[in-house]
């Protein structure tokens, strides 16, 4: 159901039209664009698609050739070689993983096209097969939700009570798995009473994260917290809490902490089902397309352009912030 509503959203904004922004002169010519996204995993990424296609659109004086790369590195290595093909003037890039794009991109600057890395980073010793990234700093994400774990146990006073947590990984290797990831393991390292009970690959899916905790359960049921990198991966495992009969929540007997504050995660978290939610915003569609513009201008953008972002429990939401969120 979740899944219709996202891909209708989508389909309603592919026939709207864009969000527009500048009114390009009529004779100036489009800005093509080719954007390899890494797939429709989760809530997050279709926002992210909806949010890109609206900025780069025709009124806004851009021609964007889209490529969804359904989670799978080689699928994106060619549609990157599709748009080399097809004469692109920039090529944005939401990579899947951060190793491995250095042939690749070696063969985008031959054919002198500039890259904007969107979401994700890569891991590339030359810094100049990029021009700009703009993104999450998802490391920051984990400290801040974490930091908002210590403080509530010492609110409770539990801080100092044995605390097994069961961790939720999203796709290996990408920038958000490893930054989140990061976090957690600097903070069991610092809490000599928390530790790792497990860590189970959800890959950013609903449906893998339901299975994996459903069987996980099956065999250990002590866990007083669920860290799970992405909201459709909590979405699954409050599916597998629920028809073990484990309770969860503010007051229940599992703790969620979850990543991206989509707008269902941010209801559930209003109602009393998850405890927190650290924010990562989608919305990058009009970033990258201030970004071209920049480079239209002849000028140079700051190389890593990171976006501000929160942490949400149940006292910082309202039916009208819910009403007024974008995603
Ligand atoms: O890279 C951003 C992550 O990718 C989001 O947290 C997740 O939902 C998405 O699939």
């Amino acid at each position: 159901m979740r899944k219709t509503i996202a891909l209708l959203l989508l389909a309603a904004l592919l026939l709207s039209g864009c969000a527009r922004q500048a009114v390009p002169a009529a004779e100036e010519k489009l800005i093509r664009v080719g954007f390899s996204q890494v797939g429709a995993e989760s809530d997050w990424r279709v926002a992210n698609t909806v949010s890109m296609i609206g900025a780069l659109c025709e009124e806004n004086g851009f021609e964007l050739l889209f490529d969804n790369a359904k989670q799978r590195q080689e699928n994106q290595f060619v549609a990157i070689r599709n748009f080399i093909q097809q004469g692109v003037d920039y090529l944005v890039l939401a990579p899947i993983a951060e190793a491995g794009w250095e042939d690749v991109l070696r063969e985008v600057q031959a054919a002198g096209i500039p890259v904007i890395l969107v979401d994700r980073q890569i891991a590339a010793e030359d810094r100049d097969l990029y021009v700009c990234w703009v993104g999450s700093d998802f490391q920051a994400e984990g400290e801040q939700v974490l930091r908002w774990l210590e403080e509530t146990l010492e609110s409770r006073g539990r801080a100092s009570e044995p605390l097994r947590i069961l961790h939720i990984r999203g796709t290996d290797g990408s920038s958000a798995q490893l930054g989140r990831t990061k976090a957690l393991e600097n903070a069991v390292r610092t809490h000599p009473n928390w530790s790792v009970a497990a860590v189970l690959p959800g890959e950013f899916t609903e449906a893998k994260s339901y299975e994996l905790v459903r069987d996980y359960l099956r065999e250990d049921r002590d866990i007083q917290v669920i860290y799970s990198e992405n909201d459709n991966m909590s979405f699954g495992a409050m599916r597998a809490l629920d028809e073990a009969g484990i309770s969860y929540g503010p007051g229940g007997d599992v703790t969620i902490l979850s990543f991206d504050a989509v707008r269902e995660a941010l209801q559930l978290c209003m109602d009393g089902k998850i405890d927190a939610c650290a924010e990562c915003n989608p919305l990058h569609g009009p970033r990258v397309a201030a970004l071209i513009r920049q480079m239209e201008e002849g000028k140079t953008p700051g190389k890593l352009n990171y976006v501000l972002e929160s942490v949400y429990d149940a006292d910082d939401l309202t039916p009208a912030f819910l009403a007024a969120r974008e995603y």
